[in-house]
């Protein structure tokens, strides 16, 4: 029979082929005396992970794998391995090398004994980053600054991915969890109830034995969307922001767009109405089509019109902004007229113009 308290490990893997076949005989010995569950959660690796996982499975039965198509990420791997365990203490490492195997028995023991978490924190006393560049070093400890006011309870290493979790506190915040990234402990962090007791163990976070680290850029982006979202972004979406920056690249394009059609086709100056007319209208609307694509493929990435959508998606954007600029003209009309300044006027129709435009556009071409 199983023994009632046993350790599940998670181990997520993204081509880590020439690291496991020395991690898991070391972690063995590390774990030697408490009964475990190494469970290796693979997104299905370019240098087949998972196949030299399994080979390692046959021969020990404590070990098992997971091997994910189609789904990817490291919080979502870990919450996967979780979810796959048995272990009434729930732990995770890097598969690299880098996490200190010997303070595994540690932070087991502080969850089995009366902690509902235990973290390896490289950024208390004792602990240390080792060998990082000073550009990875500042970017982690910025990170680490705006992680930790965040956090329901304290923590010095809310981003560290070397921890253990009690299970049933994990099964009690899963429905709020956000699986995307790297952050899976800061989001289990932000979640716990005030009350839950955190231990921190220091450690000095070791060298990759082989292969290159995972967390790109997209990743520090996707984090930092995050704390906006969980701040800010409760009172204005990140989306707008990112709207507005856009609308103003469209301003610039509208007139570039001016000035060649007014300088290079037309006589030059324009003087006439019909001309100065002819050149404003080629300049907004390809404002219009350079704004909509540059919104389609960054503001709203996530839901990126593609194919026979994006044409229809064109015409209804166009439509919002014609709607857009007469609301615009209409508040700047209606203040002007009731003796505000011209300025404000200006600024306050385009305020009002653009919210519209945003709004419709959510409704009508980027739909939740
Ligand atoms: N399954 C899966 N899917 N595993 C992944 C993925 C993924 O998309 N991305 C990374 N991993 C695995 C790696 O193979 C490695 O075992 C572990 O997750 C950590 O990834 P690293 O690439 O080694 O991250 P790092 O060492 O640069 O970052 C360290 O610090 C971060 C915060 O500063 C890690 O400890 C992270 O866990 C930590 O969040
Ligand atoms: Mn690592």
């Amino acid at each position: 029979m199983y023994p009632v308290f046993v350790l599940s490990l998670i181990l997520p893997t993204y081509n880590e082929a020439e690291n496991l076949p020395q991690l898991l005989p070391a972690l063995c010995t590390a774990l030697e005396g408490i009964p475990h569950e190494i469970i290796i959660v693979d997104d299905d690796s370019p240098d087949k992970t998972w196949k030299i996982a399994r080979n390692l499975a046959w021969k020990n039965p404590d070990i098992h794998v997971v091997r994910r198509v189609g789904r990817y990420g490291l919080s979502s791997a870990v919450m996967e391995g979780f979810l796959a365990s048995k272990g009434t203490v729930l732990a995770v490492m890097d598969a690299d090398g880098q996490h200190d195997l010997t303070l595994l028995s540690t932070l087991y023991g502080s969850v089995h004994r009366d902690s509902g978490m235990a973290i390896g924190s490289r950024y208390m006393q004792g602990g240390s980053v080792g060998q990082w560049d000073e550009r990875r070093h500042a970017l982690s400890r910025l990170a680490t600054r705006m992680a930790i006011r965040l956090c329901k309870v304290e923590a010095t290493d809310p981003m560290s991915g070397f921890f253990a979790i009690d299970r049933l506190l994990f099964e009690s915040v899963l429905p709020a969890l956000n699986p995307k990234g790297f952050k899976i402990l800061l989001d289990l962090l932000v979640h716990v109830p005030r009350s839950t007791r955190v231990r921190e163990f220091p450690f000095r976070f070791g060298v990759r034995t082989h292969g290159e680290s995972k967390l790109s850029r997209r990743v520090q982006v996707e984090f930092l969307e995050y704390l906006y979202d969980v701040t800010l972004g409760t009172y204005i979406p990140l989306t707008f922001i990112k709207y507005c920056l856009v609308g103003t690249v469209g301003v610039l394009v509208n007139l570039a767009v001016y000035l060649a059609v007014s300088r290079l086709f037309l006589s030059g100056p324009q003087t006439t109405l019909q001309g100065f007319s002819l050149a404003l209208l080629a300049g907004m609307e390809t404002a219009i089509i350079f704004n909509f694509f540059l919104n389609n493929a960054w503001t709203f990435s996530r839901m990126k019109l593609r194919g026979l959508q994006a044409v229809s998606g064109l015409v209804t954007f166009n439509i919002a902004c014609l709607f857009g600029a007469f609301a615009d003209y209409a508040v700047s009309a209606f203040f002007f007229t009731r003796g505000f300044p011209e300025i404000l006027s200006v600024i306050l129709g385009a305020g009002v113009g653009v919210i519209w435009n945003y709004t419709m556009n959510r409704l009508f071409t980027w739909k939740t």
